[in-house]
């Protein structure tokens, strides 16, 4: 058995992006967040591109003609930040694992991208905002950030290509019936406002992202969120799971409960539109999040971290 990698030819043949749905189908059920890929969908994050200045490449690895690997890597090369590239997708057909295909593959996608691109920062493995993990967000409506700590083989093949751990964060999730009432005010008027359209709506196009935003009677705003359906995991639990990000309350307004009160009021909704649980994505260093979701009756269920590699310019 001969296994050939060779770059994946870009573009909208669908029979090339329905291939590769297939071998992510096959081999990623037991992913987090999981959730069914079809050639259209892979096309828009892989053919068409999905942010401006965001190019990539993909590569493949085949026995004979069958499809066993691939990875898809990207650059972004976004006004404000540092050059960074990142590994959006690497997966190997189960029954080929463990022969150093997804080195191999590792290997040639990151030679293409730092001989390309010397002035490179850093390479994210699978994951951070803005550039990695959009296969999930755009999947399944979640933030996800980093390489999860269940997944100890690609944590292993990360290390080995130099990427080290960064920064650590926790995946929480609140039962709706659980949510704890935070809303601690007298006397002020706060207006919620729901469904509005998000800025993250328009950057993923399409994925139902609503906003849930607290103001003022003078219509400040004071707390903001994000929350969408996660399709993927709700499948595979047989639960409805919402996934909640973007949280945001302007300097100047913190330690006033009013993420508080926006979070407690958006869990009830979420309860009442039939979801059972809600998840999110947090950075362990940040203490006022953490504090704010522990309070709300959020609890841990996993953890990930995200790994750098130096890149020629880094
Ligand atoms: C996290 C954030 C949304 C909280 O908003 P807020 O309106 O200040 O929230 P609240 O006033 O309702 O609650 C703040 C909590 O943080 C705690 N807190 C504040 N500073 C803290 C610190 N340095 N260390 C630990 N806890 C801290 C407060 O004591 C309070 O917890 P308590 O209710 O148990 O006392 C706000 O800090 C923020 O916008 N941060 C930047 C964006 C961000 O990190 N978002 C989260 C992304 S996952």
């Amino acid at each position: 058995m001969t296994v050939r990698i060779s770059p994946w030819v870009r573009g909208t043949d669908s029979a090339a992006l329905e291939e590769v749905a297939d071998l992510w189908n096959r081999n990623a059920q037991d992913r987090h967040a999981f959730y069914p890929w079809t050639g259209a969908l892979l096309g828009r994050v892989i053919g068409q591109g999905y942010l401006p200045d965001c190019g990539g490449r993909a590569f493949e690895a085949r026995d004979d003609d069958v499809l066993v690997g691939f990875i898809h890597i990207t650059t972004m090369r976004e006004f404000g930040y540092p050059p960074a590239g990142s590994v959006e997708a690497l997966i190997v057909d189960a029954q080929y694992r463990r022969r150093g295909i997804g080195s191999e593959l590792t290997r040639e996608a990151l030679g293409w991208l730092e001989s390309l691109y010397p002035d490179i920062v850093h390479v994210d493995a699978m994951g951070a905002w803005p550039c990695g993990h959009m296969y999930t967000v755009l999947a399944d409506g979640s933030e996800r950030s980093g390489v999860f700590s269940s997944e100890s083989a690609l944590y292993r093949l990360f290390e080995r290509f130099d990427f080290e751990p960064v920064r650590k964060s926790l995946i929480m999730r609140v039962p709706t019936t659980r949510a704890q009432s935070r809303l601690l005010f007298g006397g002020q008027t706060l207006i919620e406002r729901r469904n509005t359209c998000t800025w993250l709506d328009q950057v993923f196009r399409a994925r139902e992202l609503y906003d849930h935003n607290l103001y003022d009677r003078i219509g400040y705003l004071l707390s903001r969120a994000i929350f969408g359906y996660m399709p993927g995991e709700s499948m595979r639990e047989g639960k409805k799971i919402y996934s909640l990000f973007g949280v945001n309350t302007p300097e100047g307004r913190r330690n006033k409960g009013y993420a508080s009160a926006n979070l407690s009021l958006l869990l009830k909704h979420i309860g009442q539109i039939g979801g059972d649980l809600v998840e999110l994505h947090v950075y362990a260093d940040n203490l006022p999040a953490l504090a704010l979701y522990r309070r709300l009756g959020f609890k841990k269920v996993a953890d990930s971290m995200m790994m750098h590699r130096r890149g020629p310019g880094g």
